[in-house]
């Protein structure tokens, strides 16, 4: 029999969040990067599992366009940012770019909702994955602000934050 798919509007929306999903995790990646060659080791493995957490938000979006028997058109990512200037330059732009996914979650909520509550279900559940981050980054920015002016290691920060 003919089985039920998913509206073409969430298709769309979902394909184009799993590609930010997968620039998220390539941050993350190039973060951790960063975080080995200067010697600030827990922050390296928080960043490892940043970028694993990424990774199973997009296989997530991926196994329910296949459950939903969607033959997925893989989407080209966006080239992520792979530079910082110092730490708290990383954590800005974890941050940026926690905040502008958070945004374009909720523009897809907006959209899909008319069409697909199953999707929008889906993508409120995302949404919440995004407010947490936002505000966790939000938090390491004001103690990262607090710490760095005397704490150039990070030690301080890296004990308060990461353990
Ligand atoms: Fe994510």
């Amino acid at each position: 029999m003919k089985l039920n798919t998913l509206p073409k509007v969430a298709v769309t929306a979902l394909l184009a969040r799993m590609a930010d999903e997968q620039t998220a995790r390539y941050f993350y990646e190039a973060a951790a990067a960063y975080c080995r060659v200067n010697g600030y080791d827990k922050a390296e493995k928080h960043f490892l599992a940043e970028a694993k957490s990424e990774n199973d938000h997009y296989a997530r979006i991926v196994s329910f366009l296949s459950d939903w028997g969607v033959i997925i058109d893989f989407p080209a990512i966006k080239a992520p940012v792979t530079s910082f200037t110092d730490f708290l330059d990383l954590l800005s732009k974890a941050y940026q770019m926690e905040f502008d996914l958070l945004e374009s979650y909720e523009e897809d909520a907006l959209t899909v909702m008319q069409e697909c509550m199953n999707t929008f279900g889906l993508i409120q559940e995302y949404i919440n994955i995004q407010n947490e981050s936002v505000i966790e980054y939000a938090n390491m920015i004001t103690k990262a602000e607090k710490y760095l002016p005397t704490d150039k290691n990070l030690v301080l920060f890296e004990a308060e934050v990461f353990e």
